[in-house]
């Protein structure tokens, strides 16, 4: 490769990389603002190409509406398999709660993200952490259900880190 093209080829990667390089800072420097920076991290670093903030916290709230809809789905099956009563009642209790957070808390925050109803879509994406939290509680106690209880922490950051991404937005 003679002088030309190299300086060619140095031209063009620093036309082609700062996108790429700008995305990565966008979420960096939005994780840090949030309680689980790694957590951030992991769970926007494969899906923030081209996205604003507004787009970042659309991703989150997304991916809470999945892990919450796939949470209820492992709660209901535990109720199906369990033998012990009260375990299957503690179940169906969590189960009441996710419900109203699959059908209506977490889409309605993600619609209202979409309308930069801010306050709004905080409120329900909070919303959803207080429900697991609620099961949270009813559970905690039962060694077996231990797999739901990390469901629930899970949903719980997950809501932690949205509504930090959501408040950077009403700051904005
Ligand atoms: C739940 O959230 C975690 C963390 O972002 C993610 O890795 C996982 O894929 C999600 N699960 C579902 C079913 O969406």
């Amino acid at each position: 490769m003679n002088t030309h093209s190299l300086k060619l080829l140095l031209i063009l990667l620093t036309i082609t990389f700062p996108s790429t390089q700008c995305d990565d800072d966008l979420v960096d420097q939005i994780c840090k603002k949030t309680p689980f920076y790694d957590l951030c991290i992991s769970t926007l670093k494969s899906n923030s190409n081209g996205k604003d903030v507004k787009g970042l916290a659309s991703v989150m709230a997304d991916t809470m509406l999945s892990n919450a809809t796939d949470t209820l789905s492992y709660i209901r099956a535990e109720i199906n398999r369990t033998p012990d009563p009260k375990i299957e009642r503690a179940l169906a209790y969590c189960a009441e709660l996710y419900i109203p957070v699959v059908k209506y808390n977490l889409p309605q925050a993600i619609d209202a993200l979409s309308k930069g109803q801010f306050e709004f879509a905080a409120d329900g994406i909070s919303d959803a952490a207080k429900e697991a939290d609620s099961c949270e509680k009813m559970i905690s106690w039962s060694q077996e259900l231990a797999a739901l209880s990390d469901r629930n922490k899970l949903i719980h950051s997950l809501s932690d880190v949205a509504v930090a991404i959501v408040k950077i937005l009403l700051k904005g």
